[in-house]
């Protein structure tokens, strides 16, 4: 039976409750169907909530892989020094074994869930080394053999992508997280040994940082086996920021440093009520991350952080992250009946093993398509012979004309004669096509200038800080002057500038944002026009971070974007580079257009 999600009327609902369940009688379950690929489904379970029976029957029946969620957590096992406490951790071990589950644990450091008297004790870098190796000689040596995959170290890496100062941190210092991955390697020699983190499942600066540190203990030696990546996502993100081919990329690359990679919190969040085009959306990004995680060689588990929406973090009053009442992050709802998002996961796995799709999830939408660079341009010419440069190559390349001088003070005079590229396509067009862009570049002997005339009939700004600049009108440009075109992560010397409309209030320090932005020291100048604002900028050509030569025919990496509200949140999305089909420039320069100097004298 096929089952269909799109367009759900009421009516259409109550067939589909139906229909979903009787194909999830007949149908295998996600455990029948993962163990015959040879793969893990696993569900993060909290002892407390085994004594509800349909919590406890979905999660032997549907998952063959089991974490708990806190049992193992420092603060639960020892929460006064040297007095372990294993009872909820052994009740969670007799259900997995029972049902013949395979247990990750997690997890054995971790800057949370510390308990108070190592919080706010006062010991020195040996006696916390005692602590930490007793600690963990204690708990996987308890459970030696049993518990297949360990979090040794849980998010050591802070949103800045640094080694975060924590307790452990700051006590021992950055080699705490060697010594604990040494002490487990002692206590359990069979264990697979991970290290675990959030917002990194993707390739960013913190799944940078974290290849880094991992690679770096590689080559060092130290027993690792594995990166968790944890999956709390937001609905859509799969077709955004962890698109399966990024995801697949970081998987890839920690796959090729001999290290096994896994999904250990899966979640997908929302706001509001979920409607049934959540529902659809949440199935389809669980099936993308599925999906790629099964089909990577590298990739040998998925574990969602919950079995059911009844009891999920997310909902936790007493955390901090509670949100949303009404969240539906998970597989199952609150009365543990299979959701659309269950059907994309089946469908993943059947797919796997050649079997026909119960849903209409697959395949995964292509979000990102490849788009080839033109390597052969045509021969430069100018439609008009008082031009300064010759007619850009649409989306592909743009000539920069120098030496042009440039005043930054909002008019475009100085700018007679410089070809501009209109830029009125992307993944998000504005309604009533109200929003558009002409883009030109120059450069004299010391700065890249850039001008941007943004057509826009409701300029607003003031909504965001200048952390989220991107989600209210502003104009971005991005330079990748390595000389290497295909980079696909932010080095030096690669930047997103993002200029914000909210430059209008001319504010003390300039909006501006983006990655690796502060190396471009931008100076920017931004006005309103009785059809929307204009935006003139210069950049250094001499930096910390690069030497730009404008001579002539040498080409930079460059792209350019128009972000456009009408109220909200972002709502428009244009783009210059034909290369970036799907808003990833943001992480991914081997996206970016070409910017080619041309000399007005030659
Ligand atoms: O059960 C007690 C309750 O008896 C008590 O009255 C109440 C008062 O604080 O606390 C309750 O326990 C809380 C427990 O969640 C269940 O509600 C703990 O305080 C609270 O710290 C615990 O939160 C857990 C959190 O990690 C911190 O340890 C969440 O359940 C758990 O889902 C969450 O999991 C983390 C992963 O380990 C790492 N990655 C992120 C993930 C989500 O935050």
């Amino acid at each position: 039976m096929r089952v269909r999600f799109r367009f759900l009327s009421s009516l259409f609902l109550l067939i589909f409750s139906w229909a979903t369940l009787s194909a999830q009688d007949q149908e295998p379950t996600l455990r029948e169907l993962a163990t015959q690929n040879d793969f893990h489904i696993g569900a993060a379970v909290y002892t407390y909530h085994l004594t509800n029976a349909d919590h406890s029957r979905v999660l032997a029946s549907e998952f063959n892989m089991l974490t708990p969620e806190n049992e193992a957590k420092m603060c639960e096992v020892q929460p006064q020094q040297d007095r372990f406490d294993f009872t909820r951790f052994d009740q969670l071990m007799d259900f997995a074994e029972t049902n013949d589950m395979v247990v990750r644990g997690h997890t054995l450091v971790w800057h949370n869930c510390m308990p108070a008297w190592l919080q706010n004790g006062d010991f020195t870098r040996d006696e916390a080394i005692q602590i930490l190796r007793d600690h963990i000689m204690t708990v996987v040596g308890r459970y030696q053999g049993r518990i297949a995959y360990w979090d040794v170290v849980n998010e050591a890496i802070d949103d800045n992508s640094q080694i975060r100062e924590t307790v452990w941190q700051q006590l021992i210092g950055d080699d705490y997280i060697d010594l604990a991955f040494q002490f487990a390697h002692e206590a359990d020699p069979n264990a697979l040994l991970f290290y675990n983190d959030y917002g990194a499942e993707g390739m960013n600066q913190k799944s940078n940082a974290i290849y880094d540190m991992v690679s770096d203990m590689v080559s060092r030696g130290i027993p690792i086996n594995g990166v968790g990546l944890q999956g709390h996502f937001t609905v859509g993100d799969s077709n955004n920021w962890v698109s399966p081919a990024n995801l697949g990329r970081n998987i890839t690359r920690l796959g090729e440093l001999g290290l096994e990679v896994q999904i250990t919190e899966l979640d997908v969040r929302h706001a509001g009520v979920a409607t049934d085009a959540i529902l659809e959306q949440q199935a389809r990004d669980y099936y993308n991350i599925t999906q790629t995680c099964l089909e990577n060689p590298y990739c040998t588990a998925v574990v969602t952080w919950g079995v059911g929406d009844r009891f999920t973090w997310l909902r936790d009053s007493n955390l901090g992250f509670f949100e949303n009442p009404d969240v539906e992050p998970l597989l199952f709802d609150v009365d543990y009946a299979p959701k659309p998002a269950y059907y994309a996961v089946a469908d993943a796995l059947r797919e796997a093993l050649g079997l026909d799709p119960v849903s209409d999830v697959a395949p995964a939408e292509e979000t990102t398509e490849t788009v080839s660079r033109v390597v052969d341009l045509p021969e430069p010419t100018k439609s008009d012979d008082a031009q300064l440069a010759p007619d850009s190559v649409d989306g592909v390349a743009y000539y920069a004309a120098f030496p042009v001088s440039i005043t930054l003070d909002g008019s475009t005079d100085d700018w007679a004669n410089v070809p501009r590229v209109t830029v009125n396509q992307g993944p998000q067009l504005p309604e009533n096509n109200d929003t558009s862009m002409k883009f030109a570049v120059v450069a004299d002997t010391e700065y890249l200038y850039f001008l941007a005339e943004v057509t826009d009939s409701n300029v607003v700004y003031g909504n965001y800080d200048v952390s989220e600049w991107y989600r209210e009108d502003s104009v971005e440009f991005y330079l990748n002057t390595t000389g290497d075109l295909d980079a696909s992560t932010y080095e030096d010397g690669i930047v997103q500038i993002g200029i914000m409309a909210g430059n209008l209030t001319q504010p003390e320090t300039p909006l501006i944002g983006g990655g690796n932005s502060a190396q471009a020291q931008v100076n920017a100048v931004v006005v309103q026009t009785e059809t929307g604002y204009i935006v003139e900028a210069a950049v250094p050509l001499q930096t910390d971070a690069w030497s730009i030569e404008p001579a002539h025919l040498n080409s930079l990496g460059f792209q350019a974007h128009l972000n456009g509200s009408s109220g909200e949140d972002r709502d428009t999305k244009l783009i210059w580079s034909i290369y970036d089909t799907a808003d990833q420039s943001w992480q991914d320069p081997s996206l970016f257009g070409e910017l080619i100097f041309w000399n007005i004298n030659q």
